[in-house]
């Protein structure tokens, strides 16, 4: 039997069901496919699971070094089956809330795989939908007005280094390991390799991460690589950067894993329980029917204009499935957007310099615009200002003194063109750089706002003296 919708939604995560919500708070009659479980990478494979490990894995640490705090505990043991099991209740419980959303908004959810159907007898366009039902029963067919691909990403691995599971395995893996390894060799310096690296090292476990570039998260500040790695050295993590890993050397040895790199001209061999695979993610824009319309693609990802649209202007994509920032909180605001526009509505473009970037590691990253590099790449004559925790009474008092705030301006203009920060709690202060940045703010704006006194907030304050050199605390 054919449904009529005027929006179809394939794929059910962070970007698909917050662009769900829209269209339905539009008034739009609205419909979501989705193959697994709503709420998608995020909330089951990826931003919510990993989180809650990685804060069981800072309480431990934290636990470790009671005594700094003059808090005295009998030696701290980890259970790691509790640590999963908190993991999985905060999982459980945002689900429901995910479904309770879509019944709130009346729209339809069909559990399912979603494939687009070429002109049909159902619409002359392509875009009618048919869903294989996952209970095996007969497919639906839905006919919109308009779609919105969300099918996001995949993990991938290296070409010749296949997941067993075992001895190689993914973030989605990892994540519902039982037990914890003695060690692990991660592949890959980016932030699924950094966010694992952290919380292994804080549960004890033996970490090396090799890393192919010249510095951990290459496309992050160099000043911000180069202090994580100087932190993540103080964790007694095997940084290795410039690592050419050889897939064809991995070798399973007496329960290890056995890998090698060639690392400046010369070959290392690397040992561990198991080796984790982080190298980035695949678009899933496979198997979806997309040879039965013009849409294209770019390397596997959907190619859209500022608004999503696909070549075919009913049919819409957003999310990891569309490449560039591969985050949660881009997915959604990608949803938003595109209900809006297929809604009538004029939505303003998002300005992904805008959009921050965070890294949920002990210590936290976070960034958002440029890095001073990409600032003097683009020509702009870049003055910067940078002020560390130390100097901050609440991280001394939370204990967390490592790291800074860096601000990147333009001389000419005095506009904020980035902002990037390492340590504690940086991943909830961004957003105060993110507000400057969507308001054209200059640093001697944010030098104006008033930051409560104590507080972590006050190292932005005192970056933004810093820029023009007015700092107070130094
Ligand atoms: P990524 O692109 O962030 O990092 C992959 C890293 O692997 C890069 O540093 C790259 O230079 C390195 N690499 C590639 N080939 C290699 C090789 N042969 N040997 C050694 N190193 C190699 O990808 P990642 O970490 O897998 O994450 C995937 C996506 O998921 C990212 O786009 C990320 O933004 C997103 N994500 C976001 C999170 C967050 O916002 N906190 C958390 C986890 C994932």
């Amino acid at each position: 039997m054919a449904h009529e919708y005027d929006v179809v939604i394939i794929g059910g995560g962070t970007g698909g069901y917050v662009a769900a919500i829209r269209a339905s708070q539009l008034g739009l009659k609205t419909a979501i496919v989705e193959k697994e479980a709503l709420g998608g990478t995020c909330l089951h494979k990826g931003c919510i699971p990993s989180k809650a490990l990685l804060w069981s894995a800072q309480v431990f640490s934290t636990v470790k070094q009671s005594e700094d705090f003059g808090v005295e505990t009998e030696n701290a043991i980890l259970n790691f089956k509790k640590v999963q099991q908190r993991k999985t209740g905060i999982v459980d419980r945002l689900y429901k809330g995910v479904q309770h959303l879509m019944k709130k908004g009346k729209i339809d959810v069909y559990d399912g795989f979603g494939r687009i159907l070429g002109p049909s007898i159902f619409s002359p366009l392509p875009g009618t939908v048919s869903v294989e039902m996952t209970d095996g029963s007969e497919n639906e067919m839905l006919v919109p007005k308009n779609v919105i691909i969300a099918t996001g990403s995949r993990t991938k691995s290296l070409p010749g280094l296949d997941i067993d599971g075992t001895y190689i395995i993914t973030s989605d893996e990892a994540l519902e390991m039982e037990q914890l390894p003695r060690s692990m060799i991660i592949i890959g310096g980016g932030v699924i390799g950094i966010e694992w690296a952290s919380m292994l090292a804080d549960f004890g476990v033996e970490v090396a991460i090799l890393e192919y570039a010249e510095q951990l998260l290459p496309s992050e500040d160099q000043e911000v690589s180069k202090e994580l790695e100087r932190l993540f050295k103080k964790k007694k993590i095997n940084v290795v950067t410039r690592a050419k890993v050889q897939p064809d050397t991995f070798m399973k040895d007496g329960g290890f894993a056995k890998i090698s790199a060639e690392v400046d001209g010369r070959l290392k061999e690397f040992t561990g329980e198991k080796i984790l695979v982080a190298v980035g993610r695949n678009p899933n824009s496979d198997n979806l029917g997309l040879q039965n319309t013009d849409i294209e693609l770019d390397n596997g990802f959907i190619k859209v204009n500022e608004y999503y649209q696909t070549k075919e202007s009913h049919i819409y994509a957003i999310g990891d499935v569309i490449g560039g920032l591969q985050l949660a909180h881009a997915a959604s605001h990608e949803g938003i957007k595109a209900a809006e526009h297929i809604a009538g509505e004029d939505p303003s473009p998002i300005i992904y310099d805008h959009v921050p970037r965070c890294i949920y590691s002990t210590p936290e990253i976070a960034g958002v615009g440029l890095t001073e590099d990409e600032a003097k790449e683009k020509g702009f004559k870049v003055k910067t200002g940078k002020f560390s925790f130390q100097a901050i009474g609440k991280a001394l008092i939370f204990g967390e003194t490592d790291g800074f705030v860096k601000i990147v301006s333009d001389e000419d203009t005095n506009d904020i063109l980035g902002v990037h920060m390492i340590g504690p709690n940086v991943t909830d202060l961004i957003s105060e750089a993110g507000l400057a940045r969507v308001l054209d703010a200059t640093a001697w704006e944010i030098s104006q706002t008033i930051h409560p006194h104590p507080s972590l907030g006050e190292v932005m304050g005192e970056a933004a003296l810093a820029v023009d050199g007015r700092a107070i605390h130094i």
